[in-house]
């Protein structure tokens, strides 16, 4: 049984998903301004990724019985000093991300709730991989300080991505 207290808590990171997909595509909507148009591919692809994550939590909600309500998001930032700060701010979220995750799973072990710890589980790798996909962006961007060359590079590497939806 799932109580109101974990059904509150799992509501809350349906919406935090949400706005992490918002987020994303601000981030996209920089680069696209910058003519970093693989970036902006990578934020737009991050960004369905967390719209998939939201809607993970969403059905499983739903299926164990538990009522989704989604609030308004609130404005994303718009505005980055650099292509190094956009990947420094992803990885700060991504790491609250993952201190959000460990608090769900806290509270699930609490109540012995393993369905809900199973779900927890998944999360917990996919935050490793999303950490270490920020991190190891931020060391080349670092690695190529102003090289332009190397930008554009990078971006088209960046252009490759695309969204699969996860299979269990
Ligand atoms: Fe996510």
């Amino acid at each position: 049984m799932i109580s109101e207290k974990l059904f509150n808590a799992l509501n809350e990171q349906i919406n935090y998903e949400f706005e992490s997909a918002h987020i994303y595509l601000a981030m996209a909507a920089y680069c696209a301004d910058q003519d970093l148009d693989g970036f902006a591919n990578f934020f737009i692809v991050q960004a369905e990724e967390e719209r998939f994550h939201a809607m993970k939590f969403y059905n499983f909600v739903n299926e164990m019985g538990g009522r989704v309500t989604l609030r308004a998001l609130t404005g994303p930032i718009n505005d980055f000093e650099s292509l190094l700060d956009v990947f420094e701010t992803a990885l700060k979220h991504e790491k609250s991300v993952t201190k959000r995750i460990y608090n769900l799973m806290d509270i699930a072990n609490e109540e012995k709730e393993y369905a809900t710890g199973s779900v927890l589980r998944w999360f917990i790798d996919e935050q490793v991989e999303e950490e270490a996909t920020m991190t190891g962006i931020i060391k080349k961007l670092q690695r190529l300080k102003d090289n332009s060359h190397g930008i554009f590079m990078l971006d088209s590497e960046m252009s490759q991505r695309t969204f699969t939806p996860p299979t269990e």
